[in-house]
């Protein structure tokens, strides 16, 4: 399969497990494309023609014509400079690698993460938490991590990847869609007596199990074992990176017991504390290695010799 064609089939999977809904999404690109229509001069020149298309600011093609051919692609969850040496020198052995597929993203992926936040307010739409309260919370979020990644030397990974001629993609957004989607049908619509049976149920996961004899199982960060979880939401896991940590209080006026997160931090621990809202840390590199499993399995079912050279904490696991 061409890059282009596996990475707009990625898009399109992104889509189809995206909070927003797919009309919204739809909405939002002729949006983009009347934005673009009306603008002039220096503006339309420095317009980003994939937003017209891809609604995922966080994933996209780094390098490449979009003309290669792809069978095997090495997968990493952060690719940088080493990653891409290393792919260089694997190939120099042998191996073959057509491309390489990042997860966390690279270049104008990161440069516009702050983009993909707004869909925060759709995820937690989900759970009850009014769209209104969650944007007014977001909206300074997202300036604050806009500003934040800004002053970051962001194109390193990119001129590697040119400098060797290595294709490389991101896609951050949509396969993090796709383990929301998992997490919410497979975990939270299921009923339990208490947080242990949460824990093995994810156990019984396998990238969960996997990584869990690695040593890094799905932990109780708040409550314990023998407590209810209530409603349960895996409302952290999708829309580019951690929200606010008001939100948490939100999701417990909107009657979230319990919340399944890919990394908590110290700010929503506390605020978590404060409401008793029990946490489960489910391990960041086996959730976002589901998300990319998943995708991964879509895309198989079009190119059936897809195979993948496994790095930098991913785990091919076919379902
Ligand atoms: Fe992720
Ligand atoms: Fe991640």
């Amino acid at each position: 399969m061409k890059l282009r064609t596996l990475f707009q089939q990625a898009v399109e999977h992104g889509i189809a497990a995206d909070p927003r809904g797919k009309d919204a999404v739809a909405k939002l690109l002729k949006k983009e494309k009347r934005n673009y229509d009306k603008l002039t001069g220096k503006e339309k020149e420095l317009f980003d023609q994939e937003r017209l298309w891809n609604p995922f600011a966080d994933s996209r093609i780094l390098h490449g014509t979009g003309n290669e051919e792809l069978r095997r692609l090495m997968v990493g969850i952060d690719i940088e400079t080493a990653e891409i040496l290393l792919a260089d020198r694997m190939r120099e052995r042998g191996e073959k690698i057509d491309a390489i597929f990042i997860h966390h993203p690279e270049g104008r992926a990161l440069a516009d993460l702050d983009y993909v936040m707004s869909l925060q307010a759709d995820v937690l739409a989900h759970v009850g938490v009014p769209v209104n309260h969650s944007e007014g919370h977001l909206g300074p979020r997202m300036d604050k991590i806009r500003r934040a990644i800004h002053a970051d030397n962001l194109f390193r990974t990119e001129r590697a990847a040119e400098l060797l001629n290595i294709p490389i993609f991101t896609c951050h957004t949509v396969t993090d869609n796709l383990v929301w989607q998992f997490m919410e049908k497979t975990i939270c619509s299921k009923k339990y007596d208490d947080l242990g049976e949460v824990i093995n149920a994810l156990l019984a996961i396998s990238e969960y199990s996997t990584y869990a004899k690695k040593g890094n199982p799905p932990i109780i960060v708040n409550g314990s074992k023998s407590g209810r979880p209530g409603k349960i939401t895996a409302t952290e896991f999708t829309g580019g990176t951690n929200g606010p940590e008001e939100l948490l209080e939100a999701q417990s006026r909107a009657g979230i017991g319990t919340i399944l997160s890919m990394h908590v931090t110290e700010k929503t621990l506390e605020k978590a504390k404060e409401h008793h809202v029990n946490m489960i840390q489910c391990s960041h590199m086996a959730s976002d290695t589901i998300g990319i499993n998943l995708l991964l399995d879509k895309l198989a079912k079009e190119e059936k010799r897809l195979s993948t050279f496994d790095v930098s904490g991913f785990i091919r696991v076919k379902r």
